[in-house]
């Protein structure tokens, strides 16, 4: 397992953008759930973000790419509106435990 990063550094309802080992990571908390996926959006391959951290639409209820404007689902990573609707972030396993949110990988 690889430490990603303290527990009380993702807040509920926030998000904050990583690069493990090179890889380009996102992580978002809801209701207490921690879900991570590779920082790819499936429409252009680039990045989601264009301010540090900020991965989640106005409403904090879906992961948005800031270039078109494809939102996700936090719990699956699944496409639900945008020009790359029906394909998926890819998700990374992950854990979480007393020392903290560690990648399963
Ligand atoms: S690059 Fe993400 S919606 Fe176009």
């Amino acid at each position: 397992m690889k430490f990603l990063c303290d527990s009380n550094t993702l807040v509920d309802n926030g998000s904050r953008g990583f690069v493990v080992e090179g890889r380009p990571l996102l992580a978002v908390r809801r209701e207490g759930r921690v879900y991570v996926y590779q920082n790819r959006c499936p429409h252009r391959g680039i990045a989601l973000e264009w301010q540090p951290d900020q991965f989640l639409d106005p409403s904090a209820s879906l992961i948005q790419c800031a270039t078109h404007g494809a939102l996700f689902l936090i719990e699956s990573g699944e496409c639900v509106a945008g020009p790359c609707a029906g394909q998926s972030l890819l998700a990374i396993p992950c854990t979480e435990d007393a020392r903290g949110i560690w990648l399963a990988s």
